[in-house]
């Protein structure tokens, strides 16, 4: 922990530049660098933000090098085995654990606004039935500011809760409705008594010809899967989130925003390219053949599930993660599904390999949660619109903490040009 008058010299152009530096909580120190350009004309050049801090935060931290991940500081193996995704979701809005009555209050108005606005069945139906659910999502997730006009007033904190309520609300029944329009089924609609991970899947499985009924073990296995995947720091969606919330945008399209960029295959995308990869592998005996061409500079294959820009241990959430596919597999009767004797005996190899060590490079949350929502009846495509819809929340608090700092300017990064320098027009019959 650094002094309050602590400070970081830098000598630049002849001249000195004398920066204030700060400690959080917990977490490295930080340089503060505002004033670096007015003072000596010089911006600093980190594409990726590998050393860059773009805010401050109250709601989660990560140590990567231990592989901890904590929310409002509670450590996310408690979260996950004692607490529950709508008490999670209270915890990263509010800051604090509710009370009883707190969290009775609070799932009751989650559970009040699951119900989508009637003409919104409309903007499905103008879909391609084999549209990817993700293209689905980013259309429908923006287009809650043409139904919810009431609630896009970023200024009116009562309009921005509103707005947190419903996006958390309505995003099973969302992500519901672009899985049933690719199978060509009716639309299932939330019914209150169930809870909220429970509602998902009958959305999901319920057909208007015969209810669904969800396993208590896969209900819960679901919500484990929403708890571990409700916020992340400032990961590249969540960073876009507030990128898109620093000009004022209104929540919807924030949020639209950071599901479209949880759809590449680097973020979010990677559990749907895990499964495909693992599938691909296909066998036990192939695996060496996968394992030599992730390692080979000129093939640029990577294994799918593995590696983090911060965790450079296990993922707490993959450790999470395993326990649940074990359970699920266990009660389908799938125990040994041939994926998960891949994906074992892949991470076996690779915990093993000089390469993978060297390197840090251990299992991530989306090695393990494909199998369990392939084992469960979902299509690969729908992995990462339930990766969206846990991580609303996580969206949702980082744009309203956004909001709220009086730090806060419009996001305005600036750039090391290296292009042409200004040259004079020549008009087209004068070009050679
Ligand atoms: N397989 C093989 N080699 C890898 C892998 C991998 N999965 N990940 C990183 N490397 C190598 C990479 O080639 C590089 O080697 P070298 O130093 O020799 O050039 C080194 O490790 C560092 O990689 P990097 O790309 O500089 O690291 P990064 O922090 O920029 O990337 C990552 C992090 C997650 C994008 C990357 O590890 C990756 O592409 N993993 C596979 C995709 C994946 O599982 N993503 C899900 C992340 S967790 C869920 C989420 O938060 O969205």
């Amino acid at each position: 922990m650094v002094d309050n008058d602590a400070r970081a010299k830098l000598s630049v152009n002849n001249l000195s530049f004398d920066a204030p530096m700060r400690s959080g909580s917990t977490g490295p120190d930080i340089i503060d660098i505002r004033k670096l350009y007015a003072e000596t004309g010089c911006f600093t050049y980190d594409p990726g933000f590998t050393s860059t801090a773009s805010c401050q935060s109250k709601i989660t931290f990560i140590d990567g090098d231990i592989g901890k991940l904590l929310y409002r500081g509670y450590p996310i193996d408690q979260l996950a085995e004692q607490s529950n995704y709508l008490e999670v979701c209270y915890l990263l809005l509010y800051g604090e654990l509710p009370s009883a009555a707190q969290l009775a209050d609070f799932t009751g108005r989650v559970t009040r606004h699951t119900m989508l606005h009637e003409q919104m069945t409309n903007f499905y139906r103008g879909f391609r039935r084999d549209a990817h659910p993700m293209a689905i999502m980013c259309g429908v997730v923006g287009a809650m500011s043409a139904f919810y006009h009431d609630s896009t007033d970023i200024n009116d904190p009562i309009q921005r809760e509103i707005a947190s309520i419903r996006l958390i609300a309505k995003m099973p029944t969302m992500a519901a409705w672009a899985f049933k329009y690719s199978q060509g089924q009716p639309f299932i609609y939330p019914r209150n008594d169930l809870g909220y991970a429970a509602n998902f899947l009958r959305m999901c499985f319920a057909v208007p010809a015969e209810e669904y009924e969800p396993h208590p073990v896969l209900a819960h296995a679901m919500d484990v899967i929403f708890t571990l995947h409700a916020d992340h720091e400032q990961n590249a969606s969540t960073s876009t989130v507030r990128l898109a919330g620093s000009s004022g945008a209104n929540p919807f399209a924030c949020i639209a925003s950071g599901v479209a960029c949880l759809w590449g295959p680097a973020h979010g995308g990677a559990n749907e390219a895990c499964l495909n990869m693992l599938r691909q592998i296909g066998s036990v005996d192939k695996i060496p053949e996968y394992i030599a061409k992730a390692k080979d500079k000129d093939d640029p294959f990577r294994l799918m599930g593995f590696g983090h820009r911060v965790y450079k241990n296990y993922d707490p959430r993959a450790k999470v993660m395993q326990q649940v596919a074990g359970q699920v597999l266990d009660v389908l009767g799938v125990e040994n599904n041939p994926t998960l004797q891949v994906a074992k005996e892949l991470e076996r190899i690779a915990l093993s390999d000089e390469y993978f060590i060297e390197k840090k490079l251990y299992p991530n949350v989306d090695f393990y949660s494909g199998i369990i929502l392939d084992a469960m009846g979902f299509p690969t495509s729908m992995f990462t619109a339930i990766f969206a819809l846990a991580r609303t929340v996580g969206w949702i608090a980082q744009w309203k903490e956004m909001i709220e700092d009086p730090e806060q300017k419009i996001g305005r990064p600036r750039q090391l040009y290296i292009g042409a320098s200004e040259r004079s027009y020549i008009p087209v019959d004068e070009r050679s």
